[in-house]
């Protein structure tokens, strides 16, 4: 069996090669490059191939791969909205993601930046840079004085509600899926705008679904929030409306952003323009406020993060190949 891998990084190596040692009788091939018409040929004679990328999953790079008979696409990440699936379905594609590699590390990531901005961190350290050591204005909120709203209660929601429980705050959340233990725990509020209302931060935990949660924060979403609130974006740019957000941060509705998935980040994010001109003035204007704490799509990246993702996906490209299916990994559409 041959399993061929797409846009391995340096940091991915080592758990490929690990993998490889717990799996000798399997042949791997891997390249860094990604997944497109022109690259699907370096799969052909594979049982399966393993990707990650953000760039689309076309129609013309489904057909290019399964023209070179492979049918088993193993994504080493959870999101799937860049798959053309009317495609997946026409050439019979079998589909897997890893929907779990560590919820700890985005929660953990989002509290952290949370605290950090609380704490006016990116102010304080300017004014320390400075040399300007004065307490004021520099006060911190505290996070168990906050109302902490979580829109979406799945694995990654949940670790970061016990987080911000952890520090004391008060925490809500709205989901159309309801977790049957929350439920019982009365931590439900039954609309997104009563959740907008109640919040002093507002974290969302949920995926894009292309054609219905699109920029489901937009300038209308905003008014419905506090004054002062707090908006946390480590799910996937689309859901927020980015010039929405820096009108409110312009106006001091909003008290600040986190954000680590933005909605133009495709080709900007993972990318060195340091010596070259800064490729999206919106996303520039973002990085240089004080009060917002701008990531570029790292919340996951985490060395836990990373072997999981890779030998979940080489499992769940295996049991495809075996005719099978990995519990838990498997893309229904
Ligand atoms: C995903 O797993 O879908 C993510 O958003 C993380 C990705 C950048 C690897």
């Amino acid at each position: 069996m041959k399993i061929f891998a797409y846009g391995i990084r340096n940091d991915e190596i080592p758990y490929v090669e690990a993998w490889e040692r717990t799996n000798p009788e399997i042949e791997v091939g891997y390249t860094q490059e990604l997944l497109d018409p022109e690259t699907a040929k370096l799969a052909a004679g594979a049982d399966a191939a393993v990707v990650y990328q953000q760039l689309d999953y076309t129609r013309e790079t489904l057909s290019a791969l399964a023209a070179v008979g492979v049918t088993n696409l193993s994504l080493r990440n959870v999101g799937t909205d860049n798959i053309d699936f009317d495609a997946a379905r026409e050439f019979n594609f079998n589909v897997s993601n890893v929907p779990v590699y560590s919820p700890n590390a985005i929660a953990e990531h989002a509290a952290i930046q949370v605290a950090a901005l609380l704490s006016q961190a990116k102010v304080m350290e300017n004014k320390i840079q400075s040399h300007d050591l004065r307490w004021e204005p520099t006060i911190r909120r505290e996070v168990r004085d906050q109302v902490v709203g979580v829109v979406g209660t799945g694995h990654i929601g949940r670790v970061f509600m016990n987080i911000m429980k952890g520090f004391g705050a008060k925490v809500i959340a709205y989901d159309v899926f309801r977790n049957p233990e929350l439920e019982a725990a009365g931590v439900y509020v039954d609309t997104l705008e009563e959740l907008l209302e109640q919040s002093d931060i507002i974290s969302l935990h949920v995926p894009h679904i292309p054609g219905t949660n699109d920029h489901m924060i937009d300038a209308d979403a905003i008014a419905h929030m506090k004054d002062d609130a707090v908006l946390v974006n480590v799910s996937r740019g689309a859901l927020v409306d980015t010039d929405a957000v820096i009108a409110a941060l312009d106006s001091g509705k909003l008290y600040g952003f986190v954000i680590d998935t933005y909605e133009n980040e495709v080709g900007v994010f993972n990318a060195d323009w340091r010596d070259t001109e800064f490729p999206d003035a919106r996303l520039l204007n973002l990085i240089n406020r004080e009060n917002v704490y701008v990531t570029p799509h790292t919340a996951f990246y985490t060395t836990h993060a990373v072997r999981e993702m890779v030998h979940q996906s080489f499992d769940a490209a295996v049991a495809f190949a075996n005719g099978g299916e990995k519990e838990g990994n498997v893309v229904k559409y």
